[in-house]
């Protein structure tokens, strides 16, 4: 049985897509089987990101008012075998429910190993729905006063949920940037403001995740690709030191 991670953060723009996609393929890579929900009704584009745009005909709505079955929702990312996306409704007023995300999810968890859902942003009903099956979350901040601010935010609603797992990922770290901007007095400082213990930190890496703005899967020698693959390995229950 799968276990179902959504990968939230509330301000939108932190990188909860491009850390969706990359841990995707970081975790087909330690050898799982993977699916992505996309949830961001309207704004979907984990599809663009896995290179399927051009493919699709069904996403989640056809599946939720029984116009196809599940299967033929779901696209395998052609560049990285074992990694599949389920798009989210072109249509922003084909939001799905809450409660029919989690029968959807428990269903699709029995081909998976692990199903990643990204959010939109904003702790509206879309959020809600696409953390109603979780068994975790991830929250993707940059350091950024606004940003963490909206974890601290969507932590509150996860908690809502009973999502007791919450972990944060730090994005687009840049050490010389943050000394500059100095609105933290560490990365400790960001992580208490967030609320959520460290789960990783993404560095600000252009060349690896232009990939996907291309459709092309985030992988190679970059340092955010490294930084997503310890990032896998744990949310695969393995120990990695933290790189703090
Ligand atoms: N680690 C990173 N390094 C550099 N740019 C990044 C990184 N993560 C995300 N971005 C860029 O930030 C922008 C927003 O990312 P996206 O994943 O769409 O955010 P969200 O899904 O939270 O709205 C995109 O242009 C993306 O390429
Ligand atoms: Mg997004």
């Amino acid at each position: 049985m799968g276990k179902v991670t959504v990968i939230t953060s509330g301000k939108g723009g932190t990188g909860k897509s491009t850390v969706t996609a990359g841990l995707g393929a970081a975790l087909v890579r330690r050898g799982n089987r993977v699916l992505i929900i996309d949830c961001d009704a309207g704004m979907r584009g984990i599809d663009l990101m896995l290179g399927v745009s051009g493919e699709l005909v069904f996403d989640i709505a056809d599946i939720v008012s029984g116009n196809c079955p599940p299967a033929s929702a779901i696209y395998p990312c052609k560049t990285v075998p074992e990694l599949f996306v389920l798009p989210a409704p072109s249509d922003v007023r084909n939001e799905i429910s809450p409660y029919i995300m989690k029968q959807l999810a428990a269903v699709l968890k029995k081909y998976y190993d692990h199903i990643l859902i990204d959010c939109p942003a904003g702790i509206g009903i879309g959020t809600e729905a696409a953390a109603a099956p979780a068994d975790r979350a991830v929250l993707v901040a940059n350091t950024e006063p606004l940003t963490v601010r909206g974890c601290d935010k969507v932590r509150r609603m996860l908690a809502d949920l009973r999502i007791q797992e919450i972990r944060l990922v730090i994005n687009r770290f840049n050490e010389r940037n943050f000394r500059k901007l100095a609105a933290f007095e560490d990365l400790d400082a960001v992580i208490d403001k967030a609320g959520a213990r460290l789960l990783g930190i993404v560095p600000e890496d252009s060349a690896a995740v232009g990939r996907a703005q291309k459709g092309l899967p985030i992988e190679g020698r970059y340092k955010a690709v490294y930084a997503l693959d310890r990032i896998a390995a744990r949310l695969d229950g393995t120990e990695v030191p933290l790189e703090l």
